[in-house]
């Protein structure tokens, strides 16, 4: 099984990382878990090395992002087998560990652009896939796509009447712009992701599963406390289509417990809602 972790390289011996996903997007019915599918599915992308001949008016910090693009063997990956991002990679990878997508599930999916985990998820069986995020998402056929801020007050509601019913599984890849200062990224990744898990609490149905990208930085392990008092398993996950330069992270919650929650009230600090306060 692929190993999550910060510090290996998941490459095989001289060649680019492993990419699995290939034979579900190619062979295997949505919905359908194989797992000796999914091993042969596993495929080695060699990045061909392709450099810039002119820099065209760029910033070097311009040409240093295409270079990196054109040579980052997920993104040549995502656009031969059809994923809209090389982010739809990291749920392949955690979703292969976790298990968090079944055929049938209702998924909200925050941050969704351009609609790469939102393919993943209806690929893999979901039944129903509402995404939200500030760009607009071209049509996802079989998904609901929503332009709009999640953290506008009124966002929770459309989302929910728009999937109508509660979700099994909330999955937040949300990320703000980032500003350079990695302790002000921590701050603002930490309140979307909190965001995501505030609204989760209050929408999951039971069993239910949850995904939020965090920074490595600190304050995340006081999420991490919280979720464990209402999910039977919590992990953090560095998935291999991660960059190993960023500090990116999953958590991971499955089994939602909901009747575990009023014992939190007092952990949840970013609770939103009036009566988790009382
Ligand atoms: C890494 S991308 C998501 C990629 C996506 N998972 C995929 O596979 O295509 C992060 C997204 O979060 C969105 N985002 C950040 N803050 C947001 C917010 N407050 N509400 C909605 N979306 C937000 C950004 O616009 C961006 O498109």
């Amino acid at each position: 099984m692929t190993r999550m972790t910060g510090k290996k390289t998941t490459g095989s011996s001289g060649g680019g990382p492993r990419i699995p996903g290939k034979a579900r997007s190619s062979s295997a019915a949505p919905g359908q878990r194989n797992s000796a599918d999914d091993a042969q599915a596993v495929q080695t992308v060699r990045a061909k090395t392709v450099s810039l001949k002119t820099s065209r008016g760029r910033t070097t910090a311009q040409q240093k992002w295409l270079a990196r693009q054109l040579n980052d063997p997920y993104v040549q990956a995502a656009r031969q087998q059809g994923w809209r991002s090389r982010a739809a990679f990291k749920l392949i990878e955690l979703d292969d560990r976790f298990n968090l997508i079944r055929p049938g599930q209702k998924v909200l999916d925050l941050g969704a652009a351009p609609g790469g985990w939102m393919q993943v998820a209806l690929k893999r069986g979901a039944a129903r896939v509402v995404g939200i995020d500030l760009l607009p998402i071209d049509p996802v056929p079989g998904g609901e796509a929503l332009m709009g801020d999640f953290t506008d007050p009124e966002m929770p509601a459309r989302l929910m009447e728009l999937l109508d019913g509660r979700p099994d599984l909330v999955m937040s890849d949300m990320a703000p712009n980032t500003t350079g200062h990695s302790a002000t990224d921590h701050i603002r990744i930490i309140g979307l992701a909190e965001g995501a898990l505030d609204f989760a609490l209050e929408v999951l149905a039971p069993g239910g599963g949850f995904i939020a990208k965090v920074f490595q930085g600190g304050s995340e392990k006081q999420m991490l406390d919280s979720m464990k008092r209402v999910f039977t398993t919590v992990r953090h996950a560095k998935p291999p289509a991660s960059r190993k330069d960023s500090s990116e992270l999953y958590v991971v919650a499955t089994g939602f417990r909901p009747e575990r929650l009023k014992e939190i009230k007092e952990h949840l600090s970013f609770a939103t809602d009036g009566e988790k306060d009382e």
